[in-house]
């Protein structure tokens, strides 16, 4: 896609436009995260949208994709009300034509940390881990579940050693908040794509996923940052690198195959801070 020229979202953010894929080709429509700028607080901002225009969609797919924005929009705007430092929040989103709007977060993803400087020191990666943890209380005390937990989905400063949680795009309300309907609907509705860091409950599809899903998920996340890659379980006594071996335990207790098994964020922030006493000064 290249660049064109600017548009103006709600009147007030400006963003570049981008060339669609030429008619007959695009059998979804994309949906654009892209930087933009908010022209009432002079701040640069993110801009999750669907363009029509161009677009050789069908109205029924295009409709999908409105839905899935604004229920983006919904859920982070309720927890963005919390205002909590490790969590991204909302700047405006737009019911009328879809779209999501958030600030713009400095540093880069976890993904690209680990791609460019490899595993991290237990040290940051219990401080990073903690960091997330506190926005998971958050996101938990409002009842919600973020089930999609990756290294794509955590914004990192590493010299800052900060944090922060994106995309809520296919959270949903915790299992005791939702009716049986909603159950079967959010079940179905998965969208099937990169299933790396997905809990055993989420690959069993037909499963209540509950807070401890974010759990497992992160647990993976914190194994990569440790050894460089994702590790299940059964790898963790092999594979964790000899500094973090004292993470074992923990890192077991978020990666239990049941999710009554699991630690909850709080008793993993606990267990953190104890692990970091731990540590050799140097680590
Ligand atoms: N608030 C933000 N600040 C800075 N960068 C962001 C922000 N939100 C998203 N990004 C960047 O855009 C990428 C895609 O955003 P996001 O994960 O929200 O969209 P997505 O379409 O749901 O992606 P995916 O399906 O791959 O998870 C992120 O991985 C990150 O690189
Ligand atoms: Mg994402």
């Amino acid at each position: 896609m290249s660049a064109t020229k600017d548009v103006l979202l709600a009147g007030r953010f400006r963003v570049k436009a981008v060339s669609q894929p030429r008619a007959g080709r695009a059998k979804t429509p994309s949906r654009l995260v892209q930087k933009g700028f908010d022209l009432v607080t002079d701040r640069p901002v993110i801009i999750k949208w669907v363009p029509k225009v161009g677009q050789n969609v069908s109205d029924d797919s295009f409709r999908m994709w409105q839905e899935s924005l604004r229920h983006e929009g919904e859920v982070t705007a309720l927890i963005s009300q919390k205002d909590h430092p490790g969590i991204v929040h909302l700047v405006a989103n737009d019911e009328r034509e879809p779209l999501v709007v958030l600030e713009l977060i400095e540093g880069k993803t976890l993904r690209q940390c680990l791609d460019e400087v490899g595993p991290l020191s237990p040290r940051i990666a219990i401080e990073l881990v903690d960091q997330a943890c506190s926005g998971l209380e958050v996101v938990h005390e409002a009842d919600f579940v973020h089930r999609d937990l990756k290294p794509t989905n955590l914004m990192v400063d590493l010299v800052a050693i900060q944090l922060t949680i994106i995309d809520f795009s296919i959270s949903q309300p915790a299992p005791q908040r939702q009716s049986a309907d909603d159950l079967c609907a959010t079940q179905g509705s998965e969208q099937p794509g990169d299933t790396t860091y997905w809990s055993p409950e989420q690959l069993a599809l037909k499963k209540p996923v509950t807070t401890a899903s974010d759990i497992y998920q992160l647990g993976l996340v914190f194994t990569e940052m440790l050894a460089g890659h994702p590790l299940e379980r059964r790898q963790l006594a092999k594979e964790l690198p000899q500094e973090a071996k004292h993470l074992e335990l923990l890192l077991n207790l978020m990666l239990h195959d049941l999710p009554g098994g699991r630690l909850t964020a709080t008793e993993v922030r606990q267990h953190l801070a104890l692990a970091q006493r731990r540590l050799p000064v140097a680590a």
